[in-house]
């Protein structure tokens, strides 16, 4: 199996992406998901801080009422920025037999990692899985309309948190038509963000973090991680403070930076049930039904347009 990639995620795009980010000073998510070493950094650092038994029958019990609720015997699943799959796989395991399942990702390591897996576990369709930036991607529903019929769930696992909502919510929009289900987590903080400021300030998310800057010609530098807030939304902030001269690189173009500057690296916004109704609502997104983790810490919810 291949995939098939968006122009959004072609290596020169990609490239220039790159380049732009290091401009700005603000490190898009997917750039640290992108070499094998990051990949793991990142694993080692997720099978510590995210427990799997207890939020995984969060989407067991998520998937058992769609279940009950989705009329369509072969409609598609598409799971957007699907990661390796096993939350997406265990809704889709739920679905009528005939249902299709479509991985999309920034990675095309990850997607046809999903698709394989899906492949073995389910006598379900898989289809040709796609490589697009969700965030950036121009004509995606039209690119994804050439491959996929209609009645479709969506499934947007762990990835609204990266995102300033405002960068990612008019893409997820345009994709959904009225009967379409958009299934999506969100972290939450039952108590305050302080209780879960040590799943960010801790080694292994420094190390996973600082491949980036690192693989990119920094120098001596610190992960700095802090609270921060904008627009009544409050967020995990991690940046690179600079400790040393360097020149970093990308795209053929050379960013000079000096002690003291530094580089955002990452965001995890933190949502409460009612600040994300909020924040969907100016997008026509509705929250249907949702379920929380036995923590109270993280939630997935049903919405339709
Ligand atoms: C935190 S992981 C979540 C993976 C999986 N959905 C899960 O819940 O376990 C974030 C995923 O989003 C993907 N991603 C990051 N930025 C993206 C973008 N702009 N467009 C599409 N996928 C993106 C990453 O490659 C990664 O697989």
């Amino acid at each position: 199996m291949n995939a098939i990639i968006h122009p959004s995620q072609s290596a020169a795009q990609v490239e220039k992406d790159k380049a732009d980010c290091i401009s700005k000073g603000n490190i898009a998510a997917k750039f640290h998901y992108q070499t094998q070493k990051q990949t793991t950094l990142w694993l080692k650092l997720h099978k510590k801080y995210a427990p799997q038994d207890s939020l995984f029958s969060t989407y067991i019990d998520t998937a058992e009422y769609l279940a009950t609720e989705w009329p369509h015997k072969n409609g598609s699943l598409i799971a957007l920025g699907c990661g390796g799959g096993e939350k997406d796989i265990a809704i889709l395991e739920k679905l009528p037999i005939n249902t299709s399942f479509l991985a999309t990702d920034v990675s095309e390591q990850l997607v046809l990692h999903a698709s394989r897996r899906a492949l073995e576990n389910n006598k379900n369709k898989t289809l040709k899985p796609l490589v697009f930036d969700l965030a950036t991607a121009i004509g995606l529903p039209e690119f994804i309309d050439q491959f996929v019929g209609s009645n479709r769930i969506y499934t947007f696992f762990g990835i609204i948190p990266n995102f300033p909502p405002k960068n990612i919510l008019p893409q997820l929009k345009a994709l959904l038509r009225p009967g379409d289900y958009l299934l999506f987590s969100a972290n939450l903080t039952p108590n305050g963000m302080e209780t879960i400021l040590p799943q960010y300030d801790n080694q292994l998310t420094r190390d996973w973090l600082a491949e980036f800057p690192k693989s990119h010609g920094a120098g001596r530098g610190e992960v700095r991680v802090a609270i921060k807030s904008e627009d009544d939304l409050e967020y995990i902030s991690a940046s690179f403070i600079f400790q040393e001269s360097c020149v970093m690189e990308a795209s053929e173009n050379l960013f000079k930076f000096y002690p003291g500057d530094s580089l955002q690296l990452f965001v995890s916004y933190r949502y409460s049930i009612n600040s994300l109704a909020r924040t969907l609502e100016p997008y026509g997104i509705k929250i249907e039904k949702s379920f929380q983790s036995r923590n109270g810490e993280e939630g997935v919810f049903i919405c339709r347009l």
